[in-house]
């Protein structure tokens, strides 16, 4: 291995054991699970890349933090303990924790709405952000900047949202039918993506301009830092949590699922710069929906680690190691000509199967047929990020078509070595080697809201 990723800027003090079943049983074991690795037992998956999201390690101090959870239902300690970081690393004013970043949403997505039909304009929705829009009878539209479309070609800022999109979105729909910009940083869906300070600013300029809230949907906010640290030359000498703070300040609102860069297993936040109107209307829904406004769905203790885990997640070591975990697979994977998003983004890499695999439809899913390969080649379990997560327009109940077919291999904090993810690298290159073999799938069953999850497969013959 060429020495130039950086180094991991921890030991290991617990560990946990994996196993790989043998072929055979991989074979019964995906069949039973309806062609779709969410259904598989994690007991038999060898390495788990499903998701970054609850599955990284936490720290000998999140751990001590734990026993210190203050357990009152109104007004804990760990609360305010919480409350003190976040306000510190956002600048807002008012927090409220939720059980996860859906729990936020659906607190807060419903209060700012005020007729039905109306707008959400983000860089890409998140599957169940963009859920939450239409559960709540408006409507999610995408502004991804066009080179995220172009996955084989270099560009430093992927996740940027097209500004002349945004602009014409808020032109046609007319402003006072617009709820709300949401910035998904990283943008999660094009290949966890970054977007630029300057693109966040002129997102802000626009907004300003027509009177419009803008929303950090910031489950991956730490690592979109590091990237601006990275590659924006007026931020290479400033801190992540400068770059961070900044970042915050070009928004109204700062929706979290902590279970990425909290570096917890479980937690969300919502976060309100100012709006004393709008925060009095989420802390009424929150009661029913995850919990008294000083626990909103979590323990005192979750709340403790959370603390730690989010000042954790701004060590430059910890990212500068992060970042290059996620690097280090995809140069791998380059080298042997697998089409990636590239550069790789700060979670995962991202493979184009549209590109991998040209000869399976669509609407055959090309990126859950090589998920489930992979699978078969060596127990490692990933994720279609495609038109099967895309699902059905609501209206005409046409399939939608993704701009890309991304298998997603994402790796949970702290947890893996670069041994484990050369033997990912190797399995993949397995599947990659005999790709115009794989088939596509069709449904069994189809389930009618966020289908990926619980749908059941054929592969097609
Ligand atoms: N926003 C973004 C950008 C996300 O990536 C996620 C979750 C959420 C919101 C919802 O948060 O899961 O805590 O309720 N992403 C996970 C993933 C599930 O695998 O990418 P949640």
């Amino acid at each position: 291995m060429k020495n130039t990723y950086a180094m991991p800027p921890y030991k290991i003090k617990m560990i946990e054991p994996i196993r790989l079943i043998g072929k055979e049983e991989r074979i019964l074991r995906l069949k039973e699970a309806g062609y779709n690795p969410f259904k598989l037992r994690s007991e038999d998956v060898f390495i788990d890349l499903l998701t970054d999201s609850g599955t990284g390690a936490m720290s000998h101090f999140q751990w001590g933090a734990l026993m210190q959870g203050d357990e009152s239902y109104a007004g804990s300690t760990s609360y305010y303990r919480l409350e003190s970081v976040v306000k510190n690393i956002t600048g807002y004013q008012y927090i409220m924790p939720a059980h996860q970043g859906r729990g936020a949403e659906q607190v807060v997505i419903p209060a700012l709405l005020k007729h039905p039909g109306m707008i959400f304009i983000s860089n890409t929705h998140f599957d169940t952000t963009r859920a939450h829009v239409e559960i709540a009878g408006a409507i999610a539209l995408d502004a991804p900047t066009k080179e995220s479309c172009e996955t084989l070609k270099f560009h430093p800022f992927k996740g940027n949202f097209d500004l002349i999109k945004l602009e014409d979105i808020i032109k046609s729909y007319k402003k006072e039918n617009i709820a709300g910009i949401i910035v998904t940083i990283t943008n999660n869906s094009v290949g966890g993506q970054p977007v630029s300070m300057e693109n966040i600013r002129a997102v802000r300029k626009i907004a300003n301009h027509y009177g419009i809230k803008v929303i950090i949907d910031g489950a991956r906010y730490a690592e979109n830092s590091y990237f601006i640290k990275l590659r924006e030359t007026e931020f290479s000498n400033k801190s992540v949590r400068d770059i961070a703070k900044e970042t915050f300040s070009y928004a109204d609102i700062f929706l979290m699922s902590a279970k990425k860069d909290g570096l917890v297993n479980i937690g969300g936040l919502i976060a309100i710069r100012d709006d004393f109107e709008l925060f009095r209307q989420c802390q009424t829904r929150i009661v029913p929906m995850e919990g008294f406004p000083t626990y909103g769905g979590l323990a005192g203790r979750d709340m403790e680690a959370l603390a730690v885990g989010l000042d954790e997640a701004l060590s430059e070591d910890y990212l500068a190691y992060r970042l290059d975990e996620v690097k280090f697979l995809g140069d791998r994977l380059r080298e042997a000509g697998v089409p990636i998003q590239y550069p790789t983004g700060g979670h995962a890499v991202f493979v184009d199967c549209g590109l991998m695999c040209p000869h399976i439809p669509y609407d055959e899913f090309p990126a859950q047929a090589v998920t489930n390969e992979l699978y078969l080649e060596g127990g490692v379990r990933a994720v279609e990020i495609g038109s099967l997560l895309l699902g059905r327009d609501p209206q005409s109940g046409i399939n939608r078509k993704a701009d890309q077919e991304f298998m997603r291999l994402t790796i949970p904090r702290r947890t893996y070595t670069f041994q484990h993810l050369e033997y990912v690298a190797e399995t993949l290159i397995k599947v990659y080697q005999r790709r115009d073999k794989i088939k596509g799938l069709k449904f069994d069953y189809e389930s009618p809201i966020l289908r990926h999850f619980t749908s059941t497969f054929t592969p097609k013959n």
